[in-house]
């Protein structure tokens, strides 16, 4: 499981012991958060459900799918102040996933965000390889639009009716940052794997020798 320490933060997982924490989260912020992200099922605002999706999370990530990582303030570990997801990794020669994030309305404007990404954006190029990032938010999201430029992230254009967002297809600024020093490596099974492969990120195994993007055969 993936856990980061920050100044003020713990970047971590989700363990199923924790999803009071979460539940509590998602409630208290459920109108504050609503105008930027998906229409919720009440499913959503129980404890059940996330009982089962912090359980599902950690299998994602071993599984080479997603990451997502909460937000606990050191000052307070029983709390949730946010959350940061990385989900639809693909391998192969795109190499890239989508970064989704929020806070807690009582934790914006502290300069949380930014520091909690600064450490995952370290964890998913620097560990799970990755080589590029990429990250939408509706044009209005000046916050949003803030912390992926603190972030080094480049704006890409617009996309029309991107996202389904409160019930309304809306258009979305498209940004990404991409790695910095991404090089090819065929030793790297990250390369090769197929989605949904058993590999433990950070460990690559052995590739099986299958071709990848280095491979002057692929
Ligand atoms: C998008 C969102 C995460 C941005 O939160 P944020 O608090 O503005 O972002 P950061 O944590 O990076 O904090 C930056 C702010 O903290 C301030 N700050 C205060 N103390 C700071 C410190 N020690 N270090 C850095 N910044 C600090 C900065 O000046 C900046 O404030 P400003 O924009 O008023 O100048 C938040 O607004 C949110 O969750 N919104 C709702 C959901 C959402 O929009 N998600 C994204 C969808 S695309």
């Amino acid at each position: 499981m993936v856990s980061l320490e920050t100044r003020r933060l713990v970047v971590r997982h989700g363990r199923v012991g924790d999803a009071p924490a979460v539940t509590r989260y998602v409630r208290e912020n459920q109108e504050f958060l609503a105008p930027w992200e998906p229409s919720r099922p009440p499913a959503w605002f129980t404890e059940d459900y996330w009982r089962v999706r912090l359980a599902l999370d950690v299998r994602e990530y071993f599984q080479d799918r997603s990451l997502r990582l909460f937000l606990f303030p050191r000052e307070s570990p029983g709390e949730v102040a946010g959350v940061v997801h990385f989900t639809s990794v693909v391998r192969g020669s795109f190499q890239a996933c989508h970064l989704g994030y929020a806070l807690g309305e009582r934790f914006v404007g502290k300069g949380l965000m930014t520091e909690a990404l600064e450490a995952a954006l370290d964890f998913v190029f620097g560990q799970m390889h990755l080589h590029r990032v990429m990250a939408a938010h509706l044009p209005e999201n000046a916050r949003s639009a803030a912390v992926l430029k603190r972030l080094g992230f480049q704006v890409e254009g617009l996309a029309r009716d991107y996202l389904l967002i409160a019930g309304r297809w809306r258009d979305h600024v498209l940004n990404s940052r991409l790695a910095p020093d991404w090089r090819c490596d065929p030793e790297d099974s990250y390369l090769v794997m197929e989605p949904g492969s058993k590999v433990s990120p950070g460990r690559p195994s052995d590739a099986g020798g299958r071709s990848g993007p280095c491979d002057p055969a692929s």
